[in-house]
């Protein structure tokens, strides 16, 4: 299959190479490749960040921020520039950058740290219905230890959250808007600048889940305007076990720490501890060195290729499978036009489960399920969705593979 030229003719060039090449983990044990759909779970990772990870587990390991010798200090160094590379990725400044275990943690960071000193009864924080469980239950943790009100913003039609009705849902009891910047599920953007403009106006942070949109466009926290902005490395061509938190620095600042243990202070005594400046106060503990290498790593290698590139070669793919989709009369496609790299869908009649399943005897890997976002599902009316995500590695084959088994799994339910 060709990818047809109303779609191929996105406004910027798509990557000019075949990435695929650069991905170890799509080419299976026979030498076929694996059409793996499932980049919004978790991305494959390419060679160069593989060679950085195991350069720095072996011939340049070392611990950080403690050792008096050398190869310590070099690491050091590294570990550093890690944090400064995330921040130029992201547009914030190298001290606004905390490293966590990932999106799911930074978040949970921001609730117990801000949320526990910021929040009390009768302050209420709006959520959204297409939220993942990530930038649910945090709030709702912190709920039952202050007595804030959680209320969620219904979405559109297609599947945006509605900001019109966000507009006449805040009121100054809000102290906090903590909203997707892209859905995992439904691949809807945010429009960020207008839920800034309309947190700010009523006094409320506003809290950016990333996780799905930095590796699929370009991210300027400051010149988005917001408050807090996560995002997990996995899924961005980096490792598992690292992410990070951006916050201005004022915010960091006023923040008490959450965790405790080494590098996180200044001095302990049984009678009295003082703690470090963030972004220290807030990394308890000996850090996910060779993870933070590996995420440098994967942003040079996202933009040696550039994001933009990367966001216009998955709306090629996007369109093109929602248009393959839309032909079949027992598709039900969920979602906007312009999803941002993720099409989530339900075959008539066939649990995705059991779509997903058959799939992966033809060598596809879909997400099937409700994607970590059970309130969405019940939203929708469904129980679960097949979710199909690109990414840089993507390609027309990858869909010509997932029509050809939605079509054997069709022939198969009759
Ligand atoms: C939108 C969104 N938020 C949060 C998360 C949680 O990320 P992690 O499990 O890496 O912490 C995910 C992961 O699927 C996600 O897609």
């Amino acid at each position: 299959m060709s990818i047809p030229a109303s779609a191929a003719a996105a406004t910027l060039p798509a990557p000019s190479r075949d990435f695929s090449a650069d991905f170890p983990g799509l080419r299976l044990p026979d030498g076929g490749r694996w059409h793996y759909l499932d980049t919004a779970a978790t991305a494959m990772k390419p060679q160069a960040v593989i060679d950085a990870t195991v350069r720095a587990m072996g011939a340049d390991y070392a611990t950080v921020h403690r050792g008096v010798y050398a190869r310590s200090a070099e690491m050091t160094l590294a570990y550093e520039a890690a944090r400064r590379r995330v921040a130029s990725f992201i547009g914030g400044e190298e001290h606004e950058i905390v490293f966590t275990r990932g999106a799911t943690e930074a978040i949970n960071l921001v609730a117990q740290s801000w949320g526990r000193g910021q929040l009390r009864p009768g302050d209420r924080v709006l959520l959204s219905q297409l939220e993942h469980h990530s930038n649910i239950v945090p709030w709702q943790l912190i709920q039952r230890e202050t007595g804030i009100a959680i209320d969620v913003c219904p979405l559109t039609r297609d599947g945006c959250i509605d900001l019109d009705a966000a507009e006449a849902m805040l009121t100054p009891a809000h102290k906090l808007v903590a909203f997707a910047h892209v859905s995992n599920v439904l691949g809807s953007v945010l429009d960020v600048r207008r839920a800034v403009h309309m947190a700010h106006r009523v006094g409320a942070k506003l809290l950016l889940d990333g996780c799905q949109a930095v590796p699929r466009m370009a991210v300027d926290v400051a010149a988005l305007g917001c408050d807090f902005y996560v995002f997990s490395a996995h899924k961005l061509y980096g490792p598992t076990g690292i992410g990070a938190l951006w916050a201005r620095s004022e915010l960091l600042a006023g923040m008490p720490p959450w965790q405790g243990g080494g590098a996180m202070i200044d001095r302990v005594t049984f009678a009295k501890t003082t703690f470090a400046p963030p972004p220290a106060r807030f990394e308890a503990g000996t850090p996910a060195i060779i993870e933070a290498i590996g995420l440098a790593s994967a942003i040079d290698y996202v933009e040696n290729i550039g994001v933009s590139r990367i966001a216009a070669h998955e709306a090629v793919l996007v369109r093109t499978l929602r248009d393959e989709l839309r032909r079949r009369n027992d598709v039900t496609l969920h979602g906007p036009e312009d999803a941002s790299g993720i099409v989530s869908f339900t075959l008539e009649g066939v649990h995705p489960h059991d779509l997903g399943t058959i799939l992966d005897e033809d060598r596809v890997a879909i997400r099937a399920g409700h994607h970590c976002a059970q309130p969405l599902m019940d939203y929708l009316g469904v129980t679960a969705t097949a979710r199909a995500s690109f990414g840089v590695y993507s390609d027309d084959s990858d869909i010509s593979a997932l029509l050809r088994g939605i079509e054997r799994t069709r022939r198969i339910f009759g």
